[in-house]
C-alpha cells in the first residue's frame, strides 16, 4: 500500500472537480465514497469478507428505531474496538458542560466581552477550548454550550471524540483541518463545519493563530429548519453543505485518543491512527457549508420579520416548534421597508441569545460589539438597539440601503445560559455594557406627535 510521504497527509478518495473538489454536495444526503477502488461493498453491508481485508462497522447517530435512521457503514483496517484501551480520566479545566452554575458567578444579565486574545501558551483543539456558557444538562442529552476556541497547534498523534455532543464550529480567524475518519473538512472564517458525535478526528492548524466559536450541542442533530409558507427556495440551500470524500491514513505510531463523555475528559492509548475507514456509506458525517451561501429572506414593504427567519440550522427539543438550539445567521442584506423601525427591536424573549460577531459591524450595536467578540441576553432580560442605533434608525432617510460588511450569528437556546466563572471573571468582560441603553431618552411628556 502506498503510504503518504507526510504523515499526516491521508489518501483521499477522488473525487467532484470544481468547487466541490474534496466534498460531495447535499444535506442528510446518503453519500457512498471511497478511497481505494472496490473497497465499498456494492449491494450488501455485511459481506463475508471485505475487501482489502477491511472490517466493516456501523455508526449510529440516532436510536436503531429513529423514524429517519441516520448512520454510516465504515470500512475501515481495524475495527473502531482496536481504537480504544483502558480509559484514564484528564483534566481540561476550561472545557465546561451543563450543569455547572458556579455559585460566585451571576448569570442573570446582558453582558457582552471583546474578543478573547491569544496567549503565548501553544493550545490544541483540546486545550484551547473555553467554555463561555453551559445550558441544560449534558447527562439528559439536552441543551448546549458555547466556547470559544484558540487554537495553535496541530493535534499530533492525538484524537478525540465526543460522545456528548454534536459541535457546530463557527471560526472567526485561521483556518483549521478536521482530519476525521470519514474524511477531510478544511475550514475557513465565513464558513462552519459540523461534527458529529462520536466521531473520531484530530485538528490541525492550517494557518494560524486560530480562534472562534463552538456550540456544542447535547442533544437531538442540527436538521434544516421548515420553510413554511417561504417554500423550496432561498435560506440555506441543502445542495450547499458539503460532506468530505473518504480518506484514511495507515500509520502505525504511538496515539492518544481523547474522549470527552458526559462532560468528563477520558484518554487511551493505541499503537496506531484510528483514522483508518477507507470507503464508508451513510447519511451521518461531518460537513460544511459556506455562509456566504446563505440567502436572507426578510421583510420587502414594511415592518420585519422575527429573526428566525435568519435561521441556517435548528437543533429540534422535545417540543414541536421550540429549539434546543437555532443557530441564526445575521448577514449582508438589503433593508428596503418603508416607514419602519430597521434594526432588530427592543424585546425580552424566553429563550437565550448568545452572539458572536465574525465579522463587521452590527446593526443593533454599532459599537462594542466586535469581531471576536461575545454577547449573551438570558431568559426574560430585556435588550435592543442602543442609543445611537435607536436615534439613527428613527431619524434615517428610509431608501434603499444596503448593510454591508456585516456577519454575525446567534446561539438561541429554549435554556437559560449559565455563565462559567471562565466567562465572568478571565474573559474579557465590558463592565459597561449595561450602560449602553442608560442614556435613551424619555420622549414622552404627554402631548401627541412624533417625537
Ligand atoms: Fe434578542
Amino acid at each position: 500500500m502506498n503510504r503518504p510521504a507526510d504523515p499526516h497527509e491521508m489518501i483521499q478518495a477522488p473525487s467532484l472537480q470544481g468547487p466541490h473538489e474534496g466534498y460531495m454536495p447535499g444535506f442528510a444526503n446518503d453519500f457512498e465514497t471511497e478511497a481505494l477502488p472496490g473497497a465499498l461493498p456494492q449491494g450488501m453491508n455485511s459481506p463475508q469478507k471485505c475487501n482489502y481485508g477491511l472490517y466493516g462497522e456501523q455508526l449510529s447517530g440516532t436510536a436503531f428505531t429513529a423514524d429517519v435512521p441516520e448512520r454510516t457503514w465504515c470500512y475501515r483496517i481495524r475495527p473502531s474496538v482496536k481504537h480504544s484501551h483502558r480509559y484514564e480520566k484528564i483534566d481540561l479545566p476550561h472545557w465546561k458542560s451543563a450543569p455547572c452554575v458556579d455559585p460566585d458567578v451571576i448569570s442573570l444579565g446582558q453582558y457582552r466581552w471583546d474578543p478573547v486574545p491569544h496567549s503565548d501558551e501553544g493550545l490544541t483543539w483540546l486545550t484551547g477550548m473555553r467554555t463561555m456558557t453551559t445550558a441544560g444538562d449534558v447527562n439528559t442529552q439536552v441543551g448546549m454550550a458555547s466556547h470559544i476556541y484558540l487554537v495553535t497547534e496541530t493535534m499530533e498523534d492525538s484524537y478525540f471524540f465526543s460522545a456528548d455532543s454534536e459541535l457546530l464550529v463557527v471560526p472567526q480567524e485561521g483556518r483549521l483541518r478536521f482530519a476525521t475518519e470519514l474524511g477531510i473538512i478544511d475550514l475557513a472564517p465565513q464558513e462552519i463545519a459540523i461534527i458529529p458525535r462520536g466521531l473520531v478526528y484530530r485538528v490541525e492548524v492550517l494557518e494560524g493563530p486560530c480562534r472562534g466559536f463552538v456550540c456544542e450541542n447535547y442533544g437531538q442533530k442540527f436538521e434544516l429548519p421548515g420553510r413554511g409558507p417561504i417554500g423550496a427556495n432561498c435560506m440555506a440551500n441543502p445542495r450547499d453543505f458539503k460532506a468530505p470524500v473518504a480518506a484514511f491514513e495507515d500509520r502505525e505510531t504511538p496515539s492518544t485518543v481523547t474522549i470527552k463523555w458526559c462532560g468528563q475528559f477520558h484518554e487511551t492509548k493505541i499503537g496506531h491512527s484510528p483514522l483508518d475507514v477507507v470507503a464508508w456509506h451513510g447519511n451521518y458525517a461531518p460537513y460544511k457549508y459556506d455562509l456566504t451561501t446563505y440567502c436572507p429572506v426578510g421583510a420587502i414593504l414594511f415592518d420585519h420579520p422575527d429573526p428566525s427567519i435568519f435561521t441556517v440550522l435548528t437543533a429540534p427539543s422535545g417540543v414541536p416548534g421550540t429549539a434546543n438550539i437555532d443557530f441564526v445567521l445575521f448577514r449582508e442584506r438589503w433593508m428596503v421597508a418603508e416607514k419602519t423601525f430597521r434594526p432588530p427591536w427592543y424585546h425580552k424573549n424566553i429563550m437565550s441569545e448568545l452572539m458572536g460577531n465574525i465579522y463587521g459591524q452590527y446593526d443593533a450595536k454599532p459599537q462594542g460589539f466586535v469581531p471576536g467578540g461575545m454577547s449573551l441576553h438570558n431568559m426574560m432580560l430585556p435588550h435592543g438597539p442602543d442609543k445611537n442605533a435607536f436615534e439613527g434608525a428613527s431619524n434615517s432617510n428610509l431608501g434603499p440601503e444596503k448593510l454591508e460588511n456585516t456577519m454575525s450569528f446567534m446561539f438561541e437556546t429554549r435554556f437559560p445560559q449559565h455563565l462559567t466563572a471562565f466567562a465572568a471573571k478571565e474573559a474579557p468582560l465590558q463592565d459597561d455594557y449595561i450602560d449602553c441603553w442608560s442614556d435613551i431618552e424619555k420622549k414622552f411628556d404627554g402631548t401627541p406627535g412624533l417625537k
